[in-house]
């Protein structure tokens, strides 16, 4: 495969709102040891990328300045010490940034083969919001058959997939959502109980049903408090987003007298050993559920690379249900 020196890429000259993000040529990328250059077809769009759009979610050191944590391609070249992939293999892939542009280089155990049944667009919607649901879910908040389980913000990204991946693992599912047509877009998903949380209030129902085993929550600020309410004895709440707020007053006692587990965590600035962790274990447990037809990736929009700021407007009002994707 004759490579190109340059590429069509979207970057961020200036903090600032969507029209911070512009249009640019930008060098290829080169893969070092334990690398691969993939050629993207298609990457998704996520909440922190407007994060670091404004400034507020620097890339670690190394990684591209590029924003884009996800995409799926061609796998275009190979650094030094990668056995698992050949040049031409069709991958999704996380990625440390760098997903707004035509090439992105990632670490190979990143990687991961597009699961049976999808194509390249749905593909590229998974990396991020998998990662993230399965670690924070499974693995840190050990979500089990016959638990009752709460996720806030059910029509996001991150939402639509913890729906369906719980569901799969068995559990009684709970979500939060900010219209009707919303929440109905969450039982279309298998949630059992979609609560419109400008007409509801999710501790009184959480409450009545025996209280959450797990919650995964975004949202932060007042709900810190209202989601130690609505645990149930032994419950545990996992913080992967603050969209209000991360600083509340709460009554600890609270927490010790129901023996609550209060923990959370941030995907991107964990080591490249951690995230090889969880993308076998996606491999291993969420990647059957999709070929059994078990998940899909709920697409809202698709965006030309050139007007991703148009895809961070409609992600930032908040109107999408689902993911947003950028076609290379
Ligand atoms: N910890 C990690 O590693 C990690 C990784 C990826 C994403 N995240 C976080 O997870 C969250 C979801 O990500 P995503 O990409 O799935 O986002 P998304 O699709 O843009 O969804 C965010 C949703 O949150 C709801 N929301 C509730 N309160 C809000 C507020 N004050 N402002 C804006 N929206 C509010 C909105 O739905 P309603 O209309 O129902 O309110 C909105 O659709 C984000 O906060 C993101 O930063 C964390």
């Amino acid at each position: 495969m004759t490579l190109p020196i340059d590429m069509r890429a979207v970057h961020i000259p200036e903090p600032g709102g969507p029209e911070a993000l512009r249009p640019a040529t930008q060098p290829l990328p080169v893969p070092l040891h334990g690398q691969i250059l993939i050629k993207l077809a298609y990457a998704g769009v996520n909440r922190p990328d407007a994060l670091q759009r404004a400034g507020a979610y620097a890339p670690p050191p190394g990684a591209s300045p590029l924003p884009g944590l996800e995409g799926s391609g061609h796998v275009a070249a190979i650094g030094p010490g990668v056995s698992r992939w050949s040049v031409g293999d069709a991958v999704c892939a996380l990625l440390p940034g760098g997903g707004y542009a035509e090439y992105a280089v990632t670490n190979a155990a990143h990687a991961l083969p597009i699961p049976e049944g999808l194509g390249l667009r749905e593909a590229a919607c998974l990396p991020e919001t998998c990662f993230t649901v399965w670690s924070n879910m499974a693995m840190r908040g050990g979500l089990k058959a016959g638990e009752r389980f709460l996720v806030h913000g059910g029509s996001s990204g991150i939402g639509t997939t913890a729906i369906q991946i719980a569901k799969a693992l068995g559990a009684r599912v709970f979500t939060t959502a900010g219209s009707a047509g919303k929440c109905e877009a969450c039982l279309g998903l298998g949630a059992d109980r979609a609560i419109n949380y400008r007409e509801e209030d999710f501790v009184e129902i959480l409450k009545a049903e025996g209280g959450a085993d797990l919650i995964l929550d975004m949202v932060g600020g007042s709900y810190l408090p209202r989601n130690v309410k609505a645990l149930a004895m032994e419950g545990r709440l996992v913080q992967i987003a603050f969209l209000t707020g991360p600083k509340v007053e709460l009554n600890f006692a609270e927490v010790m007298m129901r023996r609550l587990t209060i923990t959370g965590s941030t995907l991107r600035p964990q080591s490249d050993l951690a995230k090889a962790r969880y993308a076998a274990e996606l491999e291993t447990h969420v990647w059957p559920m999709i070929a059994r037809g078990a998940l899909r990736p709920l697409i809202d929009s698709e965006y030309p690379l050139e007007d991703a700021a148009k895809a961070h407007a409609r992600m930032e009002s908040s109107d999408h249900i689902g993911k947003i994707v950028l076609k290379l």
